[in-house]
């Protein structure tokens, strides 16, 4: 049941090869693609969110750690593990966030460590070419688990409001939280989504109802600040996010608002649940203070849509994202169970 559009990032040829990006920046009204050929355009695409969401960006800096290796093969093996230090750790500065990126950055290391001094230049690319593709793999397969575990939770007929874009772009394929509304759909069950916006760079709205319209399922947009008027009107009866990072106890960080959702969900008594891979639990943090948060651009709030809309020289705090407490998320849907009830016992049963 693959997605019926092109996937956040592909890699093209063999490991002397490139990548093809979806730039998600111009969806929805381009599909258009970015080839890579240099680590650099990688940095720069995360970083500008060409690719974005947890598992998009991990696949994305395993591919970049190949391209920046590519070429290596007349230099000595110190120079090697040298030059995949460098690549590894400039990849690392591209977003703060997101476990993922670190997790495949971290894995493809692991991978290349032991062979370091034992095999040639040219199949050590081998090696980390294909675990590349192996992450990317594994990926899929965690999204499509998560869409079977996470189904069960869905009734026919449920509203269920999601923020963010969780879907298949931010991922291999299929997504997290949007993967679990695919599967209640392929199962005959009948849902209808609504899509927060999501202020200020509109992952919702640009890309989420717009996932969600490829594949025929029924969305309806609404602003941010429209949240809790619609989930008092009773049209919501579950709400799915995705996650960047989840700490030891619980916390999860995700875009900016969607801890504004989860205070929501509660004082209308409807279930939020987190969808995630085991890619995004951070166990070395005990808890969601210790997530970093990445603070962008002031022009991100006050030139939004292409036009300024706030006065010049006003002061803006811009943070991407913000920490649920793991107090108000029912239970967290990943590719081996659902976890629940969701503290740290539970937690370090199911992915520890
Ligand atoms: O800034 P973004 O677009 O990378 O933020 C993405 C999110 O917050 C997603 O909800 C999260 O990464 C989960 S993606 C399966």
């Amino acid at each position: 049941m693959s997605l019926p559009y092109p996937r956040a990032s592909e890699w093209i040829g063999d490991e002397s090869g490139y990548v093809r990006l979806l730039d998600q920046t111009l969806l929805p009204t381009e599909v258009a693609f970015r080839d890579c050929r240099m680590v650099e355009e990688i940095w720069e695409a995360i970083r500008s969110l060409r690719v974005r969401g947890a598992p998009a960006i991990g696949i994305a800096a395993a591919m970049g750690v190949v391209l920046g290796v590519q070429g290596q093969d007349g230099r000595e093996r110190g120079a090697y593990a040298a030059r995949l230090r460098e690549v590894a750790g400039y990849l690392r500065t591209s977003r703060p966030t997101a476990v993922n990126l670190f997790w495949a950055l971290d894995r493809m290391t692991q991978t290349a460590q032991p062979h370091l001094d034992k095999l040639p230049a040219v199949e050590l690319t081998q090696l980390l070419w294909r675990e590349a593709l192996a992450i990317e793999q594994e990926d899929r397969g965690m999204c499509m688990a998560i869409g079977r575990v996470g189904a069960e939770l869905v009734q026919p007929d449920s509203g269920i409001l999601t923020h963010c874009n969780a879907g298949g772009l931010a991922t291999a394929d299929y997504g997290t939280a949007l993967s679990v509304m695919f599967t209640a759909a392929e199962q005959g069950k009948r849902i209808h989504v609504f899509a927060d916006e999501t202020r200020p760079l509109l992952q919702g709205a640009r890309l989420t109802a717009w996932e969600l319209q490829q594949r025929g399922i029924d969305v309806t947009l609404i602003c941010d600040s429209m949240a809790g008027q619609v989930m008092r009107e009773g049209k919501v009866q579950l709400v799915i996010v995705g996650a960047d990072r989840i700490a030891a106890n619980g916390d999860t960080a995700n875009k900016i608002g969607t801890y504004s959702v989860a205070v929501l969900a509660k004082a209308h008594g409807i279930p939020f649940y987190v969808a995630a891979p085991s890619s995004t639990f951070d166990l070395t943090l005990p808890d969601g203070s210790a997530i970093p948060i990445e603070q962008r651009d002031a022009r991100e709030v006050t030139h939004g849509l292409g036009k300024q809309i706030a006065p010049s020289g006003v002061r803006v705090y811009n943070p991407a994202f913000d920490v649920t407490p793991a107090g108000l998320i029912s239970g967290i849907i990943t590719e081996r169970g659902l976890i629940q009830p969701v503290d740290g016992e539970s937690i370090r049963r199911m992915v520890g």
